[in-house]
């Protein structure tokens, strides 16, 4: 049983759809597979209750059901930073309750895969940030560096961050975010020299993504 938790430089870098390829490659080599989106700000309302886009790509993605209320336990409608987001609909984010959450589907799949909201270190509460989170699960983590202006540093932080909390930074994906990224030559060489983990893959700019290609482009056997 192995769960990676999924964060990424930033918001809009590519999470979502590499989490979606992780649990497609851990499909492709036989394996079962589950999702979460623990915390997901920005949901639609639904006859059953709030529902988040992402959370839904990612349950699509499981190799069993599971209760919506489960995968994403704190759903807001808001699309704003999380603890924004709880604040204005009156809620703390505790984060028993998404451990507990994370027990239950333990055992339902040889794999959970977890997707993060933002990046490293955004902030839950005024007392907690998504870190503590992960350091409460005690799993490894993979980073997604959305390849722009500006990716080096902030996915030089982020692994610093990740290595400095004593989590285990499992690998890091490059993904490819705009059309034309005229340093992507030099910045992967920058990130490959400098990121103290494997690098599970590229993932280039292709537009409506196809998740077997994502998986296609990530190899698990390089994961630490
Ligand atoms: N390699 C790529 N090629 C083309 N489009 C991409 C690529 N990767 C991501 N995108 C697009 O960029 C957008 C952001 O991707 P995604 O939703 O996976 O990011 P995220 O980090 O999960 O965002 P959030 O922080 O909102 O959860 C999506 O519209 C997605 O289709
Ligand atoms: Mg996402």
């Amino acid at each position: 049983m192995a769960s990676f938790f999924v964060t990424g430089t930033d918001t809009e870098v590519g999470k979502t759809r590499v989490s979606l390829g992780l649990m497609r490659a851990l499909r492709n080599q036989g394996s079962s597979v589950i999702g979460m989106k623990p915390i997901a700000s920005g949901c639609h309302r639904t006859s059953a209750g709030l529902r988040n886009e992402d959370a839904e790509l990612i349950r699509g993605e499981g190799t069993s059901e599971i209760p919506y209320e489960l995968l994403n336990p704190f759903a807001f409608e808001e699309a704003v930073a999380p603890h924004a987001a709880a604040e204005k609909a009156g809620v703390s984010i505790d984060i028993d309750r998404i451990r507990s959450a994370y027990k239950s589907l333990y055992g339902l799949a040889e794999h959970i895969v977890i997707e993060g909201a933002g990046g490293w270190r955004v902030p839950l509460s005024a007392s907690s940030s998504l870190s503590d989170l992960v350091a409460e699960l005690n799993i490894p983590v993979v980073l997604v560096v959305g390849l722009r202006l500006g990716c080096i540093n902030h996915a030089l932080l982020t692994a610093e961050s990740i290595l400095n909390d004593n989590r285990t930074l499992a690998g890091w994906v490059a993904n490819q975010i705009t059309e034309d990224y005229p340093f992507q030559e030099s910045s992967m060489r920058v990130l490959t020299s400098k990121i103290a983990a494997p690098l599970l893959g590229e993932v280039p700019y292709i537009e409506n993504l196809e998740v077997q290609n994502i998986s296609r482009c990530l190899d698990l056997s390089l994961l630490k």
